[in-house]
């Protein structure tokens, strides 16, 4: 049967979301997301998304490729959410999809390729990816543990640190800047080996991540230490029933005192409230402040994630 990749158009939305639940069930992934992503790049970047299909025109494979352009350094490509249907996965689609990628972050100046592959069953196929990843000449380079929670697993409320107060974004909406600076700022200590572009401008911030349909305005929470803002605990949800972490960081001066695991602990128990079941997160695995305030919430190990790399030759 003939297997086409090319990339992919809006129309192809509704056939690619069901697919890609089914190989990534413990992302939250709506329709109203991905259309926004596709209307909205992320600044900087070039986001190419790739679909296979057979020879009824069915979708049995899928791959995004996002070329980033970081100010005064070469260009890298990453290819990820890889997806591959099991009845292909014995042959050369998965190595297809990733040589497609490549030649397209590479046509658009990528001097450094990077792809990340999860096992089962956090990514469905997972096994296969890794070794094809291997094969076209990738290495491993960093680790993230990737974790869900029950939500009915949580445990009970615990007691407040000494002088915190929670705010919820929305208390922000009129005036986001202070979530801004507190996400600025704690994310510079956040591990990892891959380059960013440095952290976004203001405007960009508020055109992305805040303004982000998944982005859940009321579960996500602001902490303060007497007063002063001294961290968030952010979220993405389908507003239903799952929700990921996309970001906890507490201000330098403000670590240790509980304040982080505490707010964490209330978003999920508020999240619960609303009747929400399940949080994922994902933690580089040298992130033993975070892994350690998951694992007192119960967050237990789905599976790990691996980052990979080569350079272009
Ligand atoms: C991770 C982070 C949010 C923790 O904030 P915090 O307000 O200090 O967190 P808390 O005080 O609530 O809890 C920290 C926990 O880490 C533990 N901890 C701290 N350093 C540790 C270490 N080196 N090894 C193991 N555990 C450690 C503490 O004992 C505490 O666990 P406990 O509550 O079971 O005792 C903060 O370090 C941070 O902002 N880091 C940079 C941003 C980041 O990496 N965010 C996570 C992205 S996934």
């Amino acid at each position: 049967m003939t297997l086409q990749i090319r990339p992919m158009e809006t129309e192809d939305v509704p056939a690619v979301l069901p697919f890609l639940r089914a190989h990534h069930p413990y992302r939250v992934l709506t329709e109203k997301a991905v259309r926004w992503r596709m209307a909205n790049p992320t600044p900087h970047s070039t986001d190419l998304p790739l679909v296979a299909t057979d020879g009824d025109g069915g979708i049995v494979g899928f791959t995004r490729s996002l070329l980033t352009r970081p100010e005064g350094r070469d260009p890298h490509g990453l290819t990820f959410l890889t997806a591959v249907a099991e009845r292909y996965r014995g042959g050369d689609l998965a190595a297809r999809l990733l040589t497609a990628s490549e030649e397209s972050l590479v046509e658009r100046g990528a001097r450094t390729l990077r792809t990340e592959v999860a096992e089962e069953p956090v990514q469905a196929g997972g096994p296969v990816l890794h070794e094809v990843a291997l094969d076209q000449g990738y290495a491993e380079e960093e680790t993230h543990h990737i974790l869900g929670l029950d939500l009915s697993l949580l445990p009970p409320a615990p007691e407040p640190p000494a002088g915190v107060e929670l705010r919820t974004f929305r208390e922000y909406a009129d005036d986001p800047r202070p979530v801004y600076e507190l996400d600025r700022l704690a994310s510079e200590d956040e591990p990892g080996a891959v380059p960013s572009v440095g952290f976004m401008t203001f405007e960009d911030w508020v055109n992305g991540p805040w303004n982000h349909p998944l982005t859940d305005l009321d579960l996500s929470l602001v902490f303060l230490h007497e007063g002063t803002p001294a961290g968030i605990t952010c979220y993405g949800s389908d507003r239903r029933s799952r929700m990921e972490s996309s970001m906890t960081g507490t201000l330098r001066e403000y670590r240790g005192r509980g304040l982080a695991g505490y707010a964490k602990h209330v978003a999920l128990l508020r999240a619960r409230e609303q009747g929400f079941t399940h949080a994922a997160t994902g933690n580089h695995e040298n992130n033993a402040p975070m892994l350690a305030i998951n694992a007192r919430l119960g967050y237990a190990l789905l599976g790990k994630e691996t980052g990979y790399v080569k350079p272009v030759a």
